[in-house]
């Protein structure tokens, strides 16, 4: 027996939905899983240096969580995975490889646990429902996590949207990118975010791209990791000058995501807006159009 999944990358945050808004992107990981007579680990992809390859990967440890909560018992596992998602980037690659090894190891012993049972599992391991969320369900997902459960309503996207990621050539690890965040907020910030995480769901759900623009901004985290990012602050002020919907940091960075109208004739503007305003910076990156 041999299972195989497929799974999306993720951005988190979309701005103001700080922990609680994801999106699924066209960007993918696959990971095969087999029982096998004694458990072998292959990683494929040119950034998985350093992965470990024994039983402390965490597909393999993933899997183990997956056969103790069916009570089944431990089969010894042929995993293998090829990843397009970038690492430590802000694009989900951890929430994609914990989905991913939940997924195909529900699978491989004849999916046991419903959707919701590992969506629960991969909030617990993440801390936060966005990114899994959005991983395991597609689409956007919009969600919260009291500690103990974890809730998501998904909404489909809308046709006209599209989205285009500038992805700076260096790491950012998101324990420092959530390190940098004070622990307590003002009542004004918190009015803030609630306002504007509200209006850009709802503008989601109604079609209103109109409004993205004008929701899509955060108090509670992209402040404070601008000092992280270069060019971020420009970005996030004057990238719907050049075309974009809306703009943001994608989950805790470094990664910008703009939200694109799929017929805007100023597709070219924008991604030379990002690409250029990040260069100043001494920054490299890539741009990639998805969805
Ligand atoms: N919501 C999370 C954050 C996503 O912004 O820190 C990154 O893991």
């Amino acid at each position: 027996t041999k299972v195989r999944v497929k799974i999306p990358a993720s951005t988190a945050n979309l701005g103001p939905g700080f922990d609680t808004l994801g999106m699924a992107l066209d960007l993918y990981a696959w990971i095969e899983m087999g029982i096998a007579e004694r458990t072998t680990i292959t990683l494929y992809g040119d950034q998985m240096e350093g992965v470990p390859t024994d039983k402390t990967n965490l597909i393999y440890e993933v899997a183990q969580m997956v056969f103790d909560r069916a009570g089944v018992k431990h089969p010894e596992l042929d995993i293998a995975m090829y990843s397009d998602i970038p690492l430590t980037r802000g694009l989900g690659s951890s929430a994609s490889a914990i989905v991913g090894a939940l997924a195909a190891a529900n699978a491989l012993i004849g999916s046991p646990l419903a959707d919701d049972e590992l969506f629960q599992m991969a909030t617990e391991l993440e801390k936060h429902p966005d990114n899994v969320g959005a991983s395991l369900f597609g689409g956007i997902i919009v969600a919260f996590w009291d500690g103990t459960r974890a809730e998501h309503i998904r909404v489909e996207p809308d046709d006209r949207l599209e989205v285009l990621v500038a992805i700076p050539h260096f790491q950012l690890s998101t324990e420092k990118a959530r390190h940098i965040l004070p622990r307590e907020q003002s009542l004004e910030n918190a009015v803030f975010n609630v306002g504007h995480s509200s209006v850009l769901v709802a503008a989601l759900c109604t079609g209103r791209l109109d409004m993205i623009a004008r929701a899509m901004k955060d108090a509670l985290h992209q402040p404070y990791r601008a000092p992280l990012v270069p060019g971020l602050a420009r970005i996030l002020a004057e990238a719907t000058d050049h075309g974009a919907l809306g703009v943001a940091l994608s989950g805790a960075g470094p990664t910008m995501l703009a939200l694109v109208d799929r017929s805007s004739p100023r597709k070219a503007e924008l991604e030379r807006f990002l690409r250029g305003t990040l260069q100043q910076e001494g920054i490299e990156s890539t741009t990639m159009w998805l969805k």
